[in-house]
């Protein structure tokens, strides 16, 4: 496996499925865990959280654009659970019942919760996909670009409403309690510092930037979002 290595890192692209048989063991479990970890963390975030705020959007065109979104989330499960079945993937790797993130345990209760969440969780998707969509394995790449333009929708809808929920000083107090409640529970999506899966993915060309980096970039697009745009705070979390 060394001989694919320059410097420590891989370079080179792996263009089919096909072709990841050529490659070292380390290579295909890498490309596998990822590719499970959106399996199950798009269906677990369609169910418990896109789906459920259909019933709590206010108005038609709220109930719209949140079909909207869940079937889009949805559709992102049903691609890559594709792509996991073409490169048959280990069934147990893709179980969301025992695997998903630990961001799905804390329920959304109301439709204003569910738009901060929006903004801000899907920004920390946003950050991930960047990633991937320049990674070796082309048909994840190509999966991250066509995701990547949902994942912006999904964002930039929850920014214009948390937008408009802080015109009034009532709506500003809301957006502050859901982001305090929300964003200390995105952090560790990012996971651990030391992480030696984030390793892996950069020796192999899938991931760009370590934990850590990716971490401070997001805290400081929502910095820029919720103190920049909104004037409110971003909870110091340990
Ligand atoms: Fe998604
Ligand atoms: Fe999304």
């Amino acid at each position: 496996m060394s001989e694919l290595l320059e410097n420590g890192r891989f370079t080179g692209i792996v263009k089919e499925v096909s072709d990841l048989n050529q490659m070292p063991e380390e290579y295909r479990i890498a490309i596998g865990k990822i590719v499970a970890s959106h399996v199950v963390n798009e269906l677990t975030g369609a169910q418990r959280f896109d789906e459920p705020a259909i019933q709590y959007a206010p108005t038609p065109k709220d109930k719209w654009l949140t079909c909207r979104i869940a079937m889009e989330e949805y559709g992102h499960h049903v691609k890559f659970d594709r792509l996991a079945t073409d490169m048959n993937l280990d069934p147990a790797l893709l179980d969301p019942t025992t695997r998903h993130n630990s961001i799905f345990d804390q329920p959304v209760e109301d439709w204003n919760e569910f738009v901060v969440f929006k903004a801000i969780c899907d920004l920390a998707e946003i950050i991930q996909v960047e990633d991937l969509a320049e990674c070796t394995f082309l048909p994840l790449r190509d999966l991250a670009i066509k995701t990547m333009p949902e994942e912006r929708f999904h964002a930039g809808f929850g920014r214009d409403r948390v937008k408009e929920l802080c015109l009034t000083e009532e709506g500003r107090v809301i957006v502050q309690a859901g982001v305090n409640k929300i964003y200390p529970n995105i952090l560790p999506f990012f996971g651990n510092p030391n992480s030696r899966n984030n390793e892996m993915y950069r020796r192999w060309g899938i991931k760009k930037r370590t934990n850590a980096e990716m971490r401070a970039v997001y805290t400081q697009r929502v910095k820029n979002l919720i103190e920049g745009e909104l004037g409110l705070n971003v909870p110091e979390v340990a």
